[in-house]
């Protein structure tokens, strides 16, 4: 596929359009932020290594009934997918209290939670990512109930597929943040699914092996996302 023009940029990806006008490809990059952009840096091999994670992730939910933007991996660090207008709305689903669950509800952070639980962020850089409700998604029209729904419904399958999938390989999927978008008006996963946006514990040792080692000052972050990728690469041996 051809890189066309470049249509966004944010602080982990580049979306450039291709000849099909159904199809983007997405470039990820090595630079990392935290804390509302305040933290930068980057992380060597980050990149490619969420790329090809993504893939996997996506392939494997695709294969289990998930629709996503997936099509397939054309590069090290670039994916090619469907083209999908994002619906302003991140939804975080959470096993065990870690991060701003623990710190908003004074949960000890590895507190595993009696149900899970999911939450929803309007997307705006302005607003700092403000987290809503359903009601609000609703009066700000950012997405029908039907598709509401189906967002919820998708997180919630995710949820369960991606932790069963990770459990062979020793990872805890503490929770997640998932991206979907519009496309001819079907709801699809998108955006990605990588040590980034989701927390892995270590299941004996409880290391973690996700982007809270950047966001913390733990060290050792490259080791870890590389250690994610190894350990699912095994699965699929
Ligand atoms: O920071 P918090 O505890 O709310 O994050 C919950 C989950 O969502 C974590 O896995 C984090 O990596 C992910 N997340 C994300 N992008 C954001 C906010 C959170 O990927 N803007």
């Amino acid at each position: 596929p051809i890189k066309g023009e470049l249509l966004y940029e944010g602080k982990a990806k580049r979306v450039y359009r291709t000849g099909d006008p159904d199809q983007y490809l997405v470039e990820f990059k090595d630079d990392a932020t935290a804390f509302d952009g305040l933290k930068k840096g980057t992380i060597a091999r980050k990149g490619e290594i969420n790329a090809r994670l993504s893939a996997l992730f996506f392939q494997m939910l695709a294969g289990r009934g998930i629709p996503t933007h997936f099509i397939e991996q054309t590069g090290p660090r670039e994916l090619l997918v469907r083209a999908v207008e994002i619906i302003p709305v991140e939804v975080v689903v959470r096993n065990i209290a870690a991060g701003s669950l623990a710190k908003r509800l004074g949960l000890e952070e590895g507190t595993t939670l009696k149900r899970p639980v999911l939450e929803f962020y309007y997307k705006s850089d302005e607003l700092h990512d403000p987290m809503i409700n359903n009601y609000h998604i609703a009066a700000l029209e950012l997405a029908t109930d039907t598709q509401i729904k189906e967002m919820e419904s998708y997180a919630w399958k995710v949820n369960e597929l991606l932790a069963e999938f990770l459990q062979p390989a020793d990872l805890v999927l503490v929770d997640f943040k998932l991206e979907f978008g519009l496309h001819h008006g079907q709801v699809l996963l998108a955006d990605e699914i990588s040590p980034d946006t989701c927390r892995f514990w270590d299941s004996t040792s409880g290391a973690k092996l996700d982007k809270d080692r950047f966001r913390r000052d733990l060290g050792g972050v490259e080791d870890a996302y590389e250690e994610v990728l190894s350990r699912v690469e095994r699965l699929l041996q």
